[in-house]
């Protein structure tokens, strides 16, 4: 695999920090608003959007009716994800007709493809600016030229993958920082769409990211959560890179009471050398994200998985057999192209041996471009959504069970945030597992010894002993 790096430089990030400057003056006061749809990187795009309108003067509004400015910042992984973009554009016209002057823009990996860029040029002429995530760093010069220049703006990209630090960030305050150590993905699943809009692999130099966890532990951060389409192949595109491995050894040596969370493993490169920096590591969480997809050998094959399920099967076992006490999740999709009754039977095998924590389950959706997409799919949607409801139901039974096995234990779990419950909090084990308990808000943000003292499928119920 070759790899290709096309670094921003800090002269060129200079650059549209002046033009931040220059259309400061013309759009301090307005409002903006930022949506996000899809996974953690997106969120944390988002934020870097928002940094530059920071920059700009503009004010964050979370009220898209209010806005004089709105980015949508898309997800192209599953058609439903799309379809709702399209559905949001299409009830803007009534904004427009209100606000004439509104600027919508639309950006993340449905604006990285050829054909959504065309659909929106054709049939949404609301829309003013589409840049994919490879265009985000030149936001400001894209915006700029969208309203001096009086016209519409496509810049889909090349594709490559930029690589870019130093941007300007406004982060949710709280307990969770998203910390993306590498973008983009070599692995062209035969179903998705990732590798073709978010290019090729490129990490983060080290130094880099362990800076930014410093001042993120400093400011006061207690979960830092890497990100990475494929954490467990961070740093072969550097010629000096050390592995995912010696990373979480050199964030885990950063003074300071925090958890190090990340996602996502591929399981075809997740290596001894990970579960033991985990099992080492105090500050990193017990929990593995580690995507099946299916449970058939042949339908793996197809998908180019590059694992069968005897050895995902064992690979669950080695780390198990290192991290004991190991959180292990998954993505299955149902549905692919020709998935058998006995495809899916070799499925729910798989499911009943790994004893999933959790499971996130979505039915195979083409995308257009994509190897998969151009195979014969003879099952109809009913058929697909019977299977999605028996493996739900299978996974919910063991995720009751083994949440009821943590019933009468005490452990340590950091508070996070409120539940929607009225003088409930959330909290997350090591393991990532959610824990609902009473507290008020002078808790949130601390680590506690909370005794577990109900459970469901979905969490826990606690109640905080101690305060440590
Ligand atoms: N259809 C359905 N699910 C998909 N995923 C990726 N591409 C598709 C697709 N075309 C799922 C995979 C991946 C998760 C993020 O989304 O399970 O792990
Ligand atoms: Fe998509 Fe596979 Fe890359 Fe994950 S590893 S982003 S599923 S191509």
């Amino acid at each position: 695999m070759t790899y290709k790096r096309t670094e921003i430089t800090p002269a060129q990030i200079e650059n549209q920090l002046s033009v931040c400057q220059s259309l400061n003056r013309r759009l301090a006061s307005r409002r903006a608003f930022v949506d996000t749809f899809g996974c953690q990187q997106n969120e944390s795009d988002s934020e870097l959007l928002r940094g530059y309108f920071a920059e700009m003067g503009c004010t964050l509004t979370q009220n898209e009716a209010e806005a004089d400015i709105i980015v949508l910042n898309t997800c192209a992984v599953r058609e439903h994800a799309e379809q709702r973009v399209f559905g949001n554009l299409g009830g803007f016209t009534h904004l427009k007709r209100a606000n004439p002057e509104l600027i919508v823009c639309v950006c993340g990996c449905m604006a990285a493809q050829k054909r959504i860029a065309e659909k929106i040029k054709k049939s949404y002429s609301l829309v003013n600016l589409v840049f994919g995530p490879d265009e985000l760093w030149r936001f400001p010069e894209l915006l700029q030229e969208t309203i001096d220049g009086g016209k519409r703006v496509f810049a889909t990209g090349s594709g490559e993958g930029s690589l870019v630090e130093g941007l300007p960030r406004v982060r949710e305050a709280g307990v969770r920082a998203w910390l993306s150590i590498m973008y983009g993905c070599n692995n062209f699943c035969s179903y998705c769409i990732v590798p073709y809009t978010r290019g090729r692999e490129r990490s983060r130099r080290a130094e880099d990211v362990v800076a930014e966890a410093r001042g993120l532990i400093e400011s006061g951060y207690k979960d830092l959560t890497l990100l990475g389409q494929n954490v467990n192949s961070y740093g072969k595109d550097l010629s000096d890179g050390i592995s995912f491995a010696q990373l979480i050894r050199e964030i885990n040596a950063i003074p300071g009471d925090f958890v190090i969370r990340f996602m996502t493993s591929h399981p075809k490169d997740a290596t001894e050398e990970l579960f033991s920096a985990m099992a080492d590591c105090s500050k990193c969480e017990n929990h593995l994200h580690l995507p099946l997809q299916a449970g058939s050998d042949e339908i793996l094959r197809r998908m180019n998985r590059g694992y069968t399920a005897k050895e995902y099967l064992a690979l669950a076992a080695r780390a198990r057999s290192f991290i004991p006490e190991l959180v292990l999740t998954t993505d299955i999709i149902v549905g692919f192209p020709g998935e058998s009754e006995k495809d899916f039977a070799a499925t729910l095998e798989v499911v009943e041996k790994a004893r999933f924590d959790a499971m996130f389950t979505f039915i195979y959706s083409k995308r257009a471009g994509t190897p998969a997409a151009t195979l014969p799919d003879p099952y109809t949607r009913a058929e697909k959504q019977a299977h999605f409801d028996r493996l739900i139901e299978l996974q919910n039974q063991i995720s009751a069970e083994k949440h009821a096995a943590y019933v009468g234990k005490t452990l340590r779990v950091l508070i996070d945030g409120f539940d929607r419950e009225e003088g409930f909090l959330t909290a997350r084990t090591r393991g990532g597992r959610l824990v609902r308990l009473p507290g008020t808000a002078a808790d949130v943000g601390k680590f506690a010894q909370v005794t577990i003292d109900g459970s469901n499928t979905w969490a826990l119920k606690g109640q905080i002993i101690d305060n440590r």
